[in-house]
């Protein structure tokens, strides 16, 4: 079946887990890549460079080598510093594929949308820290917000073709982690190595850490919020350990639609630069045939941080930039080996007592709101 050729792709955290997927999806479906970005002029970067001869490769924060390697191989191609994410971002007419982990990926969120951009996103923490800004930026700028976490485009397809009135529930599947069914004391002893190997995803280290928390499903929580206008109260979760439902929609009359496929991003990420329409992949199917698919209710003792997830989604304004930013603080310690890891909750939730709320207007209000909670939160995992 013919289609209209797909929109130039820039893709920011190309070196990433997401990133390296969806040049996989660029390759396999001969997308256009316009530009590559990343943190650093890794030797990965420098292949992607010389594979991806036509696009503009940026780099926010090079050693003083890289930049001289970079810049040697492929002159005014290349581009350097932390505005240059805000500036691809608004590549005019571009698909852009926000795969940055972190708060950085904030502002070029905030970019593409108003340049009129889609949006690709997978950058969590753009709409879990910045979500009242981002949704301004949206409408300010009439660009369109597709999501590429695997929950939140299995909302996106079951919601095609459905009234929001029609809607009493939007249920997102969690695997659970490689702790399901682990007491508090249990969860008190784990080690880092535990910590990173999760049962059915293969993710880059901090969302691997935040879903091992539930922190992941908590942001999943508060994203829903700003992706499809709903109420929190709206909003469950339920786990599911084989991860193959990823996420269902239930509507007024009771009944339930599902999506349903193997745990493997390059089907969101293909969907949200192929949306409205589907295009062929050469993926695995899930066979229903000979599967067994269960759920459970979370355990919101033993995991705190889905509580408070919702505690800081309810309060709004700066509650998830804190519960972020304190997060992001807390995971990096616990991965130094200088926090335990029953300790990010408690660091997570000690901080967010400590800074006060605000409402959020503009990138500058979150970078703010960012900067001290992060202050507070190293403050909280350093060594007494
Ligand atoms: N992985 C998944 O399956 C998955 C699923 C759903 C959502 N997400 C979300 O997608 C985002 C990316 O996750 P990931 O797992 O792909 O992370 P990752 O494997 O750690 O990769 C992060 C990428 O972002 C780049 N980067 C980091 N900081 C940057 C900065 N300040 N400026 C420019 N580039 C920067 C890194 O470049 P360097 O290599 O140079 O450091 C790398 O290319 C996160 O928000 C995550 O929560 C991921």
């Amino acid at each position: 079946m013919d289609q209209p050729p797909l929109n130039p792709l820039v893709v920011l955290g190309a070196t990433g887990s997401i990133g390296r997927q969806t040049l996989d999806v660029a390759r396999s479906l001969g997308i256009e890549v316009a530009a590559l970005a990343a943190r650093r002029g890794s030797d990965e970067l420098l292949a992607l460079a010389k594979e991806f001869s036509g696009a503009t490769v940026g780099m926010t924060a090079p050693t003083e080598s890289e930049r001289a390697t970079f810049t040697n191989l492929f002159g005014s191609r290349v581009r350097f510093g932390p505005e240059l994410l805000p500036e691809l971002a608004a590549t005019s007419g571009a698909t852009v594929l926000n795969g940055v982990v972190g708060a950085a990926g904030l502002e070029a969120s905030v970019a593409a949308l108003e340049a009129g951009n889609r949006l690709a996103l997978a950058n969590k923490e753009s709409l879990v820290a910045g979500g009242p800004v981002v949704e301004k930026a949206r409408v300010r700028g009439g660009g369109e917000l597709i999501p590429v976490d695997s929950e939140h485009s299995a909302l996106l397809q079951c919601l095609a073709g459905e009234e929001a009135g029609a809607v009493r529930r939007l249920i997102l599947t969690a695997s659970g982690g490689p702790f399901r069914g682990s007491t508090a004391d249990e969860l008190a002893a784990v080690t880092i190595e535990q910590a990173l190997d999760h049962p059915t995803w293969s993710m880059g280290p901090r969302i691997t850490i935040d879903s091992a928390t539930l922190m992941n499903k908590a942001f999943e929580v508060i994203e829903t919020h700003f992706l499809f206008g709903v109420d929190f109260d709206q909003i469950e979760v339920v786990i599911h350990p084989q991860s193959i439902v990823h996420s269902a929609v239930e509507f007024v009359d009771g009944s339930i639609k599902a999506q349903l496929g193997e745990p493997d991003m390059r089907l969101p990420i293909q969907f949200a630069l192929t949306y409205p329409a589907r295009q062929p992949s050469s993926l695995t199917p899930f066979s229903l045939a000979g599967s067994s698919l269960t759920f459970e209710e979370p355990d919101w003792e033993s995991f705190p941080l889905l509580g408070l997830g919702y505690e800081a989604g309810r309060r709004g304004g700066s509650g998830p930039a804190v519960l972020n930013a304190a997060d992001e603080i807390a995971v990096q310690a616990f991965l130094d080996g200088r926090i335990g890891f029953a300790v990010i909750a408690k660091v997570v939730a000690d901080t967010l007592e400590k800074v006060s709320f605000r409402d959020l207007d503009s990138v500058a209000d979150v970078k703010a709101v960012d900067a001290e909670a992060r202050a507070v939160a190293s403050q909280l995992v350093a060594p007494s």
